[in-house]
């Protein structure tokens, strides 16, 4: 099976051309436009209000949480709110303390920096990093082998902003240089109504309350998936219904999507339904679960189960994945009396 077309896309976490249009457009500007996300939004006003009073550059700022909580977003408004131009990179794309050395030696006085995914940066560059966020200093090695020497090189003031979805992953020396850290929360329902009601009126798309309420709730606490599931739905309704997104037009749209009433997608449903029928509820290994349901392992575990261990549908386990109870009611199926072993009483021959 193919899980790969638009439509299975619709609730993954990577972005797609249209998506990072789209998203461009729908970007709240400053803190103000910013919904949800309360102590984050407070902290970093202060923060920020506080250096622009004083005249400085903004302390260094650490953004965690999950894809599409609004990282990128945040630190454009933090650019935006200093009144200073951003220098957008990322983690990856910083191979070599060289490629960092020449960022950094070109930066503005005041610019903010915006490195994405700064978890998966190289050693090397690290290390560059800490010294030109304490000191704003680099060392320029130029030339090679044993002539090579280091030129140090003063750099102006700037504002790094770090975003990591996986904030476990920073060595501590790193983390310890961030002037403040905001943690990105999931997004409660009302939040998210807001956030469609808002790009709807971008968008230029009419919605009711209960329209959007609908979405909302289908949209696993993120903005990202708000947002691309409003445009899917504003699809349906231009389509096949008078164009305005009522809660009847936005379920239905969602049904054929293949996004059921608690956001679950075809490969959340498809995991679900093998841990279930097939093996009893588990407990099973990653790897037989993903043959089960003709995945990568990878994608079982990144792109699936996040969301289903985290909306209690599924367990991690020591001896393997566990459905929930809640598991079973959410499929309508139900779980085999205790003490009994079905197909579940076979997991030892698969193994972890
Ligand atoms: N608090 C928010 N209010 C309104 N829209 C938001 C908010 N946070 C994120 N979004 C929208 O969600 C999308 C993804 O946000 P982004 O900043 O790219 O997430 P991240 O960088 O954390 O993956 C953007 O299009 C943005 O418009
Ligand atoms: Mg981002």
């Amino acid at each position: 099976m193919n899980w790969d077309d638009e439509t299975d896309r619709i609730v993954a976490p990577a972005a797609d051309g249209e998506d990072t249009a789209v998203e461009a457009a729908l970007r709240p500007k400053d803190l103000g436009e910013f919904v949800g996300q309360e102590k984050v939004r407070q902290q970093l006003d202060l923060v920020l209000k506080a250096a622009r009073q004083r005249g400085a550059t903004a302390d260094h700022v650490l953004l965690s949480g999950a894809p599409g909580l609004g990282k990128t977003t945040l630190s454009m408004i933090i650019a935006a709110e200093m009144g200073a131009p951003i220098r957008i990179t990322s983690g990856p794309a910083i191979q070599h303390a060289g490629d960092l050395a020449a960022i950094l030696s070109s930066l503005q006085e005041g610019e903010v920096l915006f490195l994405d995914e700064i978890h998966r940066m190289s050693r090397p560059a690290e290390e560059m990093l800490y010294m030109a966020m304490e000191d704003f200093r680099v060392d320029v090695i130029v030339g090679k082998g044993p002539g090579a020497t280091a030129i140090p090189l003063e750099l102006p003031p700037f504002t790094l902003v770090g975003a990591t979805t996986r904030a476990g992953l920073l060595p501590p020396p790193l983390r310890d240089r961030f002037g403040f850290t905001g943690h990105m929360e999931f997004y409660a329902p009302g939040e998210l109504e807001r956030v469609i009601r808002r790009s709807a009126g971008l968008l230029d798309v009419e919605i009711d309350p209960a329209g959007a309420a609908e979405i909302a709730g289908r949209s696993r606490g993120t903005p990202r998936i708000a947002n691309r599931l409003l445009r899917r739905v504003r699809d349906y309704a231009q389509v096949r219904a008078d164009g305005v997104i009522t809660r009847e037009v936005a379920a239905t749209a969602l049904q054929v999507y293949e996004v059921d009433g608690r956001g679950l997608d075809r490969l959340d449903r498809a995991v679900l339904e093998a841990l279930l029928k097939l093996f009893g509820g588990g407990p099973v290994g990653l790897s037989t679960l993903a043959v089960a349901v003709g995945e990568e392992r990878e994608t079982v575990e990144e792109v699936a189960e996040p969301f289903l261990v985290r909306e209690g549908l599924l367990a991690r386990t020591p001896r393997g994945r566990v459905a929930t109870p809640a598991a079973w009611a959410h499929l309508g199926l139900v779980p085999p009396q205790q003490g009994v072993t079905g197909s579940a009483g076979q997991q030892g021959l698969f193994g972890v």
